[in-house]
Protein backbone atom coordinates (compact mmCIF):
# COMPACT_ATOMS: atom_id res chain seq x y z
CA UNK A 1 0.00 0.00 0.00
CA UNK A 2 1.57 2.95 -0.55
CA UNK A 3 1.33 5.05 2.57
CA UNK A 4 1.84 8.74 0.73
CA UNK A 5 -1.11 9.18 -0.81
CA UNK A 6 -3.58 10.41 2.36
CA UNK A 7 -7.13 10.89 1.15
CA UNK A 8 -7.71 14.54 2.04
CA UNK A 9 -10.75 15.46 3.95
CA UNK A 10 -13.72 16.63 1.64
CA UNK A 11 -12.55 20.22 1.23
CA UNK A 12 -15.94 21.99 1.19
CA UNK A 13 -17.48 20.66 4.47
CA UNK A 14 -21.23 22.35 4.91
CA UNK A 15 -22.42 21.04 8.09
CA UNK A 16 -26.49 20.52 8.64
CA UNK A 17 -29.27 23.01 8.47
CA UNK A 18 -32.63 22.81 10.49
CA UNK A 19 -35.59 21.66 8.98
CA UNK A 20 -38.68 22.93 10.19
CA UNK A 21 -41.90 21.44 9.25
CA UNK A 22 -45.10 24.07 10.19
CA UNK A 23 -48.51 22.67 9.68
CA UNK A 24 -47.64 21.41 6.52
CA UNK A 25 -50.37 18.84 4.52
CA UNK A 26 -50.89 16.98 1.84
CA UNK A 27 -54.18 16.31 0.23
CA UNK A 28 -53.99 14.12 -2.71
CA UNK A 29 -56.33 14.45 -5.34
CA UNK A 30 -59.00 11.95 -4.81
CA UNK A 31 -58.27 10.64 -1.38
CA UNK A 32 -60.69 10.79 1.24
CA UNK A 33 -58.38 12.43 4.05
CA UNK A 34 -54.94 13.98 3.69
CA UNK A 35 -51.94 11.27 3.37
CA UNK A 36 -49.80 14.29 5.44
CA UNK A 37 -52.49 16.23 7.86
CA UNK A 38 -51.08 19.21 8.90
CA UNK A 39 -47.51 17.92 10.74
CA UNK A 40 -45.17 19.86 12.96
CA UNK A 41 -41.92 18.76 13.08
CA UNK A 42 -38.33 20.65 14.48
CA UNK A 43 -35.35 18.84 12.62
CA UNK A 44 -32.00 20.15 14.42
CA UNK A 45 -29.33 20.75 12.39
CA UNK A 46 -26.43 18.01 12.23
CA UNK A 47 -28.80 14.76 13.52
CA UNK A 48 -29.99 11.90 12.18
CA UNK A 49 -34.13 12.00 12.30
CA UNK A 50 -35.38 8.59 11.68
CA UNK A 51 -39.25 8.78 10.36
CA UNK A 52 -40.55 5.09 11.17
CA UNK A 53 -44.21 3.87 10.56
CA UNK A 54 -46.98 1.58 8.92
CA UNK A 55 -47.08 1.55 5.66
CA UNK A 56 -49.05 4.06 3.75
CA UNK A 57 -48.23 6.40 7.01
CA UNK A 58 -47.15 9.24 5.11
CA UNK A 59 -43.30 8.78 5.56
CA UNK A 60 -41.91 9.35 1.40
CA UNK A 61 -44.83 12.00 1.32
CA UNK A 62 -43.51 13.77 4.34
CA UNK A 63 -39.93 13.17 2.91
CA UNK A 64 -40.34 14.23 0.19
CA UNK A 65 -42.30 17.41 0.66
CA UNK A 66 -38.98 18.62 2.53
CA UNK A 67 -37.53 19.12 -0.76
CA UNK A 68 -40.71 19.62 -2.67
CA UNK A 69 -40.43 16.55 -5.09
CA UNK A 70 -44.47 16.74 -3.19
CA UNK A 71 -45.31 19.75 -3.12
CA UNK A 72 -47.39 20.41 -0.35
CA UNK A 73 -51.13 21.64 -0.13
CA UNK A 74 -51.03 24.21 2.57
CA UNK A 75 -48.39 24.48 5.56
CA UNK A 76 -44.66 26.08 4.95
CA UNK A 77 -41.47 24.37 4.85
CA UNK A 78 -38.28 26.02 6.93
CA UNK A 79 -34.60 25.36 6.12
CA UNK A 80 -32.21 26.86 8.28
CA UNK A 81 -34.41 29.54 8.89
CA UNK A 82 -35.32 30.29 5.90
CA UNK A 83 -38.97 29.89 4.41
CA UNK A 84 -38.35 27.87 1.33
CA UNK A 85 -41.60 27.04 0.53
CA UNK A 86 -42.45 29.01 -2.30
CA UNK A 87 -38.96 29.26 -3.21
CA UNK A 88 -37.07 27.74 -6.53
CA UNK A 89 -37.65 23.97 -6.22
CA UNK A 90 -34.35 23.11 -8.21
CA UNK A 91 -32.64 25.64 -5.91
CA UNK A 92 -33.90 24.31 -3.25
CA UNK A 93 -33.16 20.90 -4.22
CA UNK A 94 -29.47 21.60 -4.33
CA UNK A 95 -29.35 22.31 -0.88
CA UNK A 96 -30.76 18.73 -0.19
CA UNK A 97 -29.35 15.57 -1.58
CA UNK A 98 -31.71 12.50 -2.03
CA UNK A 99 -31.39 8.46 -1.59
CA UNK A 100 -33.31 6.25 -2.51
CA UNK A 101 -33.45 2.21 -2.50
CA UNK A 102 -30.74 0.78 -4.73
CA UNK A 103 -29.29 4.07 -4.90
CA UNK A 104 -31.56 4.95 -7.58
CA UNK A 105 -28.54 5.25 -10.19
CA UNK A 106 -28.89 5.89 -14.06
CA UNK A 107 -28.04 2.68 -15.94
CA UNK A 108 -26.89 4.04 -18.68
CA UNK A 109 -24.18 6.36 -16.75
CA UNK A 110 -20.94 5.57 -15.25
CA UNK A 111 -20.23 5.45 -11.41
CA UNK A 112 -18.19 8.76 -12.06
CA UNK A 113 -20.83 10.30 -14.38
CA UNK A 114 -23.83 9.65 -11.43
CA UNK A 115 -22.01 10.58 -8.73
CA UNK A 116 -21.08 14.09 -10.87
CA UNK A 117 -24.54 14.65 -12.29
CA UNK A 118 -25.58 17.34 -9.92
CA UNK A 119 -21.99 19.25 -9.85
CA UNK A 120 -22.46 18.96 -13.66
CA UNK A 121 -26.01 20.60 -13.88
CA UNK A 122 -24.75 23.32 -11.63
CA UNK A 123 -22.02 23.89 -13.72
CA UNK A 124 -18.73 26.52 -14.44
CA UNK A 125 -21.35 29.19 -13.26
CA UNK A 126 -20.85 27.60 -9.81
CA UNK A 127 -17.69 26.85 -10.12
CA UNK A 128 -17.70 23.21 -11.50
CA UNK A 129 -15.16 22.91 -14.25
CA UNK A 130 -14.45 19.34 -15.41
CA UNK A 131 -11.27 18.85 -13.26
CA UNK A 132 -12.97 19.78 -10.43
CA UNK A 133 -16.13 17.89 -10.67
CA UNK A 134 -13.69 14.82 -11.28
CA UNK A 135 -11.80 15.62 -8.08
CA UNK A 136 -14.96 15.73 -5.88
CA UNK A 137 -16.14 12.15 -7.86
CA UNK A 138 -13.07 11.09 -6.74
CA UNK A 139 -12.87 12.46 -2.93
CA UNK A 140 -16.53 11.20 -2.47
CA UNK A 141 -15.99 7.47 -4.16
CA UNK A 142 -12.74 7.34 -1.63
CA UNK A 143 -15.41 8.63 1.11
CA UNK A 144 -18.08 5.86 0.67
CA UNK A 145 -15.32 3.02 0.60
CA UNK A 146 -14.86 2.68 -3.27
CA UNK A 147 -11.47 2.83 -4.79
CA UNK A 148 -12.03 5.29 -7.91
CA UNK A 149 -9.30 3.99 -10.00
CA UNK A 150 -11.44 0.73 -9.89
CA UNK A 151 -15.07 1.71 -9.90
CA UNK A 152 -15.30 4.90 -11.25
CA UNK A 153 -15.61 3.75 -14.87
CA UNK A 154 -18.16 1.00 -14.27
CA UNK A 155 -21.82 1.19 -14.74
CA UNK A 156 -24.30 0.22 -11.91
CA UNK A 157 -24.78 -3.19 -13.10
CA UNK A 158 -21.31 -4.19 -12.88
CA UNK A 159 -21.37 -3.16 -8.85
CA UNK A 160 -23.41 -5.41 -6.14
CA UNK A 161 -26.22 -4.01 -4.33
CA UNK A 162 -23.99 -2.31 -1.29
CA UNK A 163 -21.40 -0.63 -3.92
CA UNK A 164 -24.98 0.67 -5.54
CA UNK A 165 -25.97 2.42 -2.47
CA UNK A 166 -22.50 3.49 -1.72
CA UNK A 167 -22.70 5.28 -5.05
CA UNK A 168 -26.62 6.59 -4.27
CA UNK A 169 -24.86 7.83 -1.12
CA UNK A 170 -21.89 9.48 -2.95
CA UNK A 171 -24.40 11.22 -5.32
CA UNK A 172 -26.42 12.58 -2.77
CA UNK A 173 -23.39 14.25 -1.33
CA UNK A 174 -21.90 15.60 -4.76
CA UNK A 175 -22.58 19.18 -4.07
CA UNK A 176 -21.74 18.92 -0.53
CA UNK A 177 -25.60 19.72 0.76
CA UNK A 178 -26.17 21.03 4.56
CA UNK A 179 -29.28 17.73 4.25
CA UNK A 180 -29.65 14.57 3.32
CA UNK A 181 -33.12 13.09 3.07
CA UNK A 182 -33.16 9.06 2.54
CA UNK A 183 -36.01 6.87 2.23
CA UNK A 184 -35.60 2.79 3.18
CA UNK A 185 -31.80 3.81 1.75
CA UNK A 186 -30.67 -0.04 3.15
CA UNK A 187 -34.19 -2.24 2.11
CA UNK A 188 -32.76 -3.47 -0.60
CA UNK A 189 -29.47 -5.63 0.51
CA UNK A 190 -28.90 -8.55 2.30
CA UNK A 191 -28.74 -7.83 6.58
CA UNK A 192 -24.98 -8.38 6.80
CA UNK A 193 -24.68 -5.57 3.84
CA UNK A 194 -27.24 -3.62 5.67
CA UNK A 195 -24.96 -3.54 8.87
CA UNK A 196 -22.14 -2.26 7.24
CA UNK A 197 -23.75 0.57 5.34
CA UNK A 198 -25.10 1.70 8.64
CA UNK A 199 -22.15 1.46 10.00
CA UNK A 200 -20.30 3.64 7.05
CA UNK A 201 -22.89 5.58 7.16
CA UNK A 202 -22.67 6.95 10.93
CA UNK A 203 -18.76 6.96 10.26
CA UNK A 204 -19.66 9.62 7.37
CA UNK A 205 -22.06 11.43 9.77
CA UNK A 206 -19.02 11.55 12.34
CA UNK A 207 -17.21 13.21 9.60
CA UNK A 208 -19.61 15.69 7.90
CA UNK A 209 -22.36 16.57 10.81
CA UNK A 210 -25.34 16.67 8.00
CA UNK A 211 -28.81 16.95 8.97
CA UNK A 212 -29.98 13.52 7.74
CA UNK A 213 -33.78 12.47 7.80
CA UNK A 214 -33.97 9.31 6.84
CA UNK A 215 -37.39 6.63 6.31
CA UNK A 216 -37.34 3.12 7.21
CA UNK A 217 -39.44 0.03 7.98
CA UNK A 218 -37.32 -1.31 10.17
CA UNK A 219 -37.07 -0.27 13.67
CA UNK A 220 -33.60 -1.75 14.69
CA UNK A 221 -32.39 0.15 11.95
CA UNK A 222 -33.87 3.61 13.65
CA UNK A 223 -32.66 2.66 17.00
CA UNK A 224 -29.12 2.28 15.54
CA UNK A 225 -29.02 5.10 13.56
CA UNK A 226 -31.71 7.92 15.18
CA UNK A 227 -30.50 10.41 17.18
CA UNK A 228 -34.18 10.54 17.64
CA UNK A 229 -36.83 8.58 16.09
CA UNK A 230 -40.67 9.87 15.39
CA UNK A 231 -42.84 7.10 15.06
CA UNK A 232 -45.88 7.83 12.90
CA UNK A 233 -49.53 6.42 12.44
CA UNK A 234 -51.75 7.14 9.47
CA UNK A 235 -52.23 10.93 8.15
CA UNK A 236 -48.32 11.12 9.45
CA UNK A 237 -49.74 12.07 12.93
CA UNK A 238 -46.51 11.96 15.37
CA UNK A 239 -47.48 9.15 17.87
CA UNK A 240 -44.17 9.64 19.49
CA UNK A 241 -41.27 11.61 19.09
CA UNK A 242 -38.15 10.91 21.27
CA UNK A 243 -34.27 9.52 21.81
CA UNK A 244 -34.49 5.72 20.87
CA UNK A 245 -33.82 5.35 24.58
CA UNK A 246 -37.20 7.12 25.74
CA UNK A 247 -39.13 5.20 23.07
CA UNK A 248 -37.57 1.84 23.96
CA UNK A 249 -38.14 2.33 27.79
CA UNK A 250 -41.46 4.65 28.10
CA UNK A 251 -43.57 4.13 24.76
CA UNK A 252 -46.19 6.51 24.57
CA UNK A 253 -49.45 4.65 23.67
CA UNK A 254 -50.14 1.13 22.84
CA UNK A 255 -49.54 1.61 19.27
CA UNK A 256 -45.68 2.27 19.91
CA UNK A 257 -45.82 -0.88 21.51
CA UNK A 258 -47.03 -2.92 19.29
CA UNK A 259 -44.96 -1.39 16.96
CA UNK A 260 -41.56 -1.80 18.84
CA UNK A 261 -42.52 -5.32 18.91
CA UNK A 262 -41.92 -7.95 20.88
CA UNK A 263 -38.35 -8.26 22.54
CA UNK A 264 -37.58 -4.46 23.59
CA UNK A 265 -34.87 -5.88 25.80
CA UNK A 266 -33.25 -7.43 23.08
CA UNK A 267 -33.37 -4.25 20.89
CA UNK A 268 -31.96 -2.12 24.07
CA UNK A 269 -28.51 -4.15 22.76
CA UNK A 270 -29.12 -2.16 19.48
CA UNK A 271 -28.21 0.84 21.80
CA UNK A 272 -24.78 0.29 22.99
CA UNK A 273 -21.59 -0.36 20.44
CA UNK A 274 -19.43 -2.82 21.22
CA UNK A 275 -16.94 -0.01 21.80
CA UNK A 276 -18.71 1.21 24.48
CA UNK A 277 -19.53 -2.06 26.33
CA UNK A 278 -15.74 -2.56 26.22
CA UNK A 279 -14.85 0.74 27.78
CA UNK A 280 -17.60 0.39 30.33
CA UNK A 281 -16.45 -3.46 31.06
CA UNK A 282 -12.86 -1.45 31.25
CA UNK A 283 -14.42 1.12 33.69
CA UNK A 284 -15.81 -1.68 35.91
CA UNK A 285 -12.80 -2.94 36.08
CA UNK A 286 -13.61 -5.94 34.01
CA UNK A 287 -10.55 -7.06 31.90
CA UNK A 288 -10.83 -8.00 28.62
CA UNK A 289 -7.16 -7.76 27.29
CA UNK A 290 -5.27 -11.35 26.44
CA UNK A 291 -2.12 -11.65 26.60
CA UNK A 292 -0.95 -13.37 23.13
CA UNK A 293 -3.45 -11.41 20.55
CA UNK A 294 -6.79 -12.43 19.73
CA UNK A 295 -7.70 -15.98 18.96
CA UNK A 296 -8.04 -15.73 14.74
CA UNK A 297 -10.80 -17.90 15.02
CA UNK A 298 -13.22 -15.42 16.39
CA UNK A 299 -15.04 -12.90 14.11
CA UNK A 300 -14.47 -9.45 13.81
CA UNK A 301 -16.32 -6.31 14.29
CA UNK A 302 -15.59 -2.32 13.94
CA UNK A 303 -16.23 -0.43 17.62
CA UNK A 304 -19.31 1.20 16.31
CA UNK A 305 -20.66 -1.84 15.63
CA UNK A 306 -23.87 -2.79 18.26
CA UNK A 307 -23.81 -5.29 20.48
CA UNK A 308 -27.08 -6.71 18.93
CA UNK A 309 -24.57 -7.35 15.86
CA UNK A 310 -22.04 -8.75 17.91
CA UNK A 311 -24.73 -11.29 19.48
CA UNK A 312 -25.34 -11.90 16.11
CA UNK A 313 -21.99 -12.27 14.38
CA UNK A 314 -21.02 -14.62 17.48
CA UNK A 315 -24.03 -16.90 16.99
CA UNK A 316 -23.62 -17.16 12.82
CA UNK A 317 -19.69 -18.03 13.88
CA UNK A 318 -20.42 -20.51 16.52
CA UNK A 319 -17.76 -18.52 18.63
CA UNK A 320 -18.29 -17.04 21.87
CA UNK A 321 -16.59 -13.97 21.55
CA UNK A 322 -15.57 -11.40 19.06
CA UNK A 323 -12.43 -9.05 18.24
CA UNK A 324 -13.32 -5.64 18.36
CA UNK A 325 -11.62 -3.25 15.99
CA UNK A 326 -10.81 0.54 15.78
CA UNK A 327 -9.61 3.12 13.56
CA UNK A 328 -7.20 1.29 10.85
CA UNK A 329 -8.35 -2.08 11.86
CA UNK A 330 -6.44 -1.76 15.12
CA UNK A 331 -7.47 -4.43 17.83
CA UNK A 332 -9.31 -2.93 20.57
CA UNK A 333 -10.02 -6.09 22.66
CA UNK A 334 -12.35 -9.30 22.65
CA UNK A 335 -15.70 -9.03 23.84
CA UNK A 336 -16.77 -12.01 25.32
CA UNK A 337 -20.86 -13.78 25.07
CA UNK A 338 -21.08 -13.50 28.68
CA UNK A 339 -20.17 -9.51 28.53
CA UNK A 340 -22.63 -9.13 26.28
CA UNK A 341 -25.41 -10.64 28.50
CA UNK A 342 -24.21 -9.20 31.22
CA UNK A 343 -25.16 -5.98 29.48
CA UNK A 344 -28.73 -7.49 28.77
CA UNK A 345 -29.54 -8.65 32.78
CA UNK A 346 -28.64 -4.81 33.69
CA UNK A 347 -30.99 -2.81 35.08
CA UNK A 348 -31.61 -0.03 32.43
CA UNK A 349 -29.56 2.60 35.24
CA UNK A 350 -26.15 0.72 34.51
CA UNK A 351 -26.55 0.42 31.39
CA UNK A 352 -26.91 4.28 30.97
CA UNK A 353 -23.31 4.61 33.20
CA UNK A 354 -21.86 2.93 29.54
CA UNK A 355 -20.84 5.78 27.91
CA UNK A 356 -23.30 5.02 25.49
CA UNK A 357 -23.41 7.23 21.51
CA UNK A 358 -26.69 8.50 22.16
CA UNK A 359 -26.16 9.93 25.38
CA UNK A 360 -28.41 7.99 27.33
CA UNK A 361 -29.36 9.94 30.50
CA UNK A 362 -27.88 8.78 33.41
CA UNK A 363 -30.62 6.87 36.32
CA UNK A 364 -32.28 8.44 38.11
CA UNK A 365 -30.48 7.35 41.60
CA UNK A 366 -32.35 5.26 43.97
CA UNK A 367 -32.85 7.25 46.89
N1 LIG B 1 -49.44 10.04 -5.95
C1 LIG B 1 -50.37 9.64 -5.09
N2 LIG B 1 -51.69 9.80 -5.37
C2 LIG B 1 -52.65 9.42 -4.51
N3 LIG B 1 -52.40 8.87 -3.31
C3 LIG B 1 -51.10 8.68 -2.96
C4 LIG B 1 -50.03 9.05 -3.83
N4 LIG B 1 -48.86 8.76 -3.22
C5 LIG B 1 -49.20 8.22 -2.03
N5 LIG B 1 -50.54 8.17 -1.86
C6 LIG B 1 -51.26 7.67 -0.68
O1 LIG B 1 -50.87 8.47 0.42
C7 LIG B 1 -50.68 7.67 1.58
C8 LIG B 1 -49.25 7.85 2.10
O2 LIG B 1 -48.33 7.30 1.16
P1 LIG B 1 -46.77 7.28 1.42
O3 LIG B 1 -46.34 8.62 1.84
O4 LIG B 1 -46.14 6.70 0.21
O5 LIG B 1 -46.67 6.26 2.65
P2 LIG B 1 -45.42 5.47 3.27
O6 LIG B 1 -44.16 5.98 2.66
O7 LIG B 1 -45.50 5.72 4.75
O8 LIG B 1 -45.66 4.02 2.97
C9 LIG B 1 -51.03 6.27 1.18
O9 LIG B 1 -52.37 6.03 1.54
C10 LIG B 1 -50.85 6.27 -0.31
O10 LIG B 1 -51.69 5.33 -0.91
MG1 LIG C 1 -42.65 5.00 1.53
Amino acid sequence: MPETTTTAPPSTTTTGASIHLQGVTKQYPGQARPAVDAIDLRIEAGEILVLVGPSGCGKTTTLKMINRLIEPTSGRIVLDGEDVTTQDADALRRRIGYVIQAGGLFPHLTVAANVGLVPKMLGRDHGWDKQRIAARTDELLELVGLDPAVYRGRYPRELSGGQQQRVGVARALAADPPVLLMDEPFGAVDPITRHRLQNELLAIQEELGKTIVMVTHDFDEAVKLGDRIAILDTGARIVQLGTPEEILTAPAEDFVVDFVGKGAALKTLTLVSVGDALAGLAADGTTTADGDGPDPALPVLPARATLHEALDVMLAAGQPAVVVTGPRDAVVGTLTLEAVMSFLTRPAAARADAPAGHGAPAGDGAP
